[in-house]
C-alpha cells in the first residue's frame, strides 16, 4: 500500500536545501501541506537568504501546497508563531521533521565555548523548541509524528565535532523520553542518522561518492518514520540507499559484593561487566533497574 500524507500538515525545519528540501518535496508530492522552514544562512549558521521560499516555489510548481517560514529554530517564540500560522492556514500540524543544523567543527582543544553553545543551541534546543511548539497540538489531535535528526557523530563519535556530537546524541535522548510521554496520544518519535552528500559534507566526500550519497536516498527512511504506521523510539541510519537500525544496549553486568565491591573488584570483573552475551535493549530507563533487581535476586 502506498504511503500518503493527504490531510496531513508537516513542518520540516532547515528545509531550504540538502536533506530537508528532499523531505519537503516528497511530503508535498504525497499530499501533505508543508511548512518549509529555513533561516537561509550558510553552513555555520551565518547570514540569511530566501532558500525556504525557493523550495516553496518548487513545490507549488509541481502542484503541491506549501508555505515558507524564515524563523530560527533557536527562538521558541518564533517556533510557536510558525505553528500558529500553519494551524491558522490549514487547521493543524501532524508531522515535524527536526532537520535544521549547522557545523562549527574544531578539535575540542581549539573550540571556542561560544561555538560549542551555538551548535548545541541549534540542534538540541532548536529541535526541543520546535517540538514543544507542536506538542499540545499533537496531544489535542491524538496524532503526532516527530523525527529528530541525529548523526553518526552523536551515536559513535567523530574527531573535531565535540559540540555537534554532544547535541546529536542529546537528540536521541530526547526521542527516548518523548516517545514514552507521547505514546498515549498516538505521538510517535524517532531518530534518524543520515549520511548524505550536501553542502554540510561536500568536503568529506570525493565527487563520485558525493553523488552516490544523494539526499534523495535518505528520504525514504525519513518519510516512513513520520508516516501513519511508523514505528516509535527507533534510531535509524540511512545513506546511499542503505538503511540500518542502531540501539542503546545494556549488558547483564556483574553483582559485586564483599572485597569485590571496590575499584579493584570492578577491574577484576571487567570482562564479565562488559560481556555482551544476554545484552538487552531497554525500552525505558526502568530497564536498568530491572536488570539490577534481577541480579540481586540471583537471576
Ligand atoms: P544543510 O546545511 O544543507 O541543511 C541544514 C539546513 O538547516 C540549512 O538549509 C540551514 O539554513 C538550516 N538552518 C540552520 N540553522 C537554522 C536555524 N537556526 N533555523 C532554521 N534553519 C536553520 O545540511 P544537510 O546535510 O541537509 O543537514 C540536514 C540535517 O542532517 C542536519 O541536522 C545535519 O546535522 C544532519 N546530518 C547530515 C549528515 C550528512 O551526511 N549530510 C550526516 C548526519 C547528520
Amino acid at each position: 500500500m502506498s504511503i500518503r500524507f493527504d490531510d496531513k500538515i508537516a513542518i520540516v525545519t532547515g528545509a531550504g536545501g540538502g536533506l530537508g528540501r528532499e523531505y519537503a518535496l516528497e511530503l508535498a508530492r504525497r499530499g501533505a501541506k508543508v511548512v518549509v522552514n529555513d533561516l537561509g544562512g550558510d553552513r555555520t549558521g551565518t547570514g540569511a537568504s530566501d532558500a525556504a521560499q525557493q523550495v516553496v516555489a518548487e513545490i507549488e510548481a509541481a502542484g503541491g501546497v506549501a508555505m515558507a517560514n524564515g524563523a530560527s529554530v533557536t527562538e521558541y517564540e518564533q517556533m510557536a508563531e510558525m505553528v500558529a500560522r500553519a494551524k491558522e492556514a490549514w487547521g493543524g500540524v501532524h508531522i515535524l521533521i527536526n532537520n535544521a543544523g549547522v557545523l562549527r567543527d574544531k578539535t575540542f582543544t581549539k573550540m571556542d565555548p561560544a561555538d560549542f553553545e551555538f551548535v548545541v543551541r541549534v540542534h538540541l534546543l532548536g529541535s526541543a523548541y520546535a517540538t514543544k511548539a507542536c506538542w499540545d497540538t499533537f496531544r489535542e489531535q491524538n496524532y503526532g509524528r516527530v523525527l529528530m535528526t541525529a548523526s553518526s557523530t552523536g551515536l559513535f563519535g567523530n574527531f573535531g565535532q565535540a559540540n555537534y556530537g554532544a547535541a546529536k546524541l542529546g537528540l536521541a535522548g530526547l526521542t527516548k523520553t518523548l516517545y514514552l510521554e507521547g505514546a498515549k496520544n498516538n505521538i510517535k518519535v524517532n531518530t534518524l542518522a543520515p549520511v548524505a552528500g550536501t553542502r554540510m559534507t561536500e568536503e568529506l566526500f570525493p565527487e563520485a561518492l558525493f553523488k552516490a550519497f544523494d539526499p534523495a536516498k535518505v528520504m525514504p527512511a525519513a518519510l516512513y518514520l513520520v508516516s501513519e504506521n511508523a514505528p516509535t523510539n527507533q534510531i535509524v541510519g540511512a545513506g546511499a540507499g542503505v538503511f540500518q537500525a542502531s540501539y542503546v544496549t545494556l549488558t547483564q553486568g556483574a553483582l559485586l559484593t564483599g572485597d569485590d565491591l571496590s575499584p579493584e573488584g570492578v577491574e577484576a570483573h571487567w570482562a564479565e561487566i562488559t560481556d555482551r552475551s544476554g545484552e538487552i535493549v531497554p525500552d525505558s530507563g526502568a530497564g536498568q533497574s530491572m536488570v539490577i533487581g534481577k541480579k540481586l535476586q540471583g537471576g
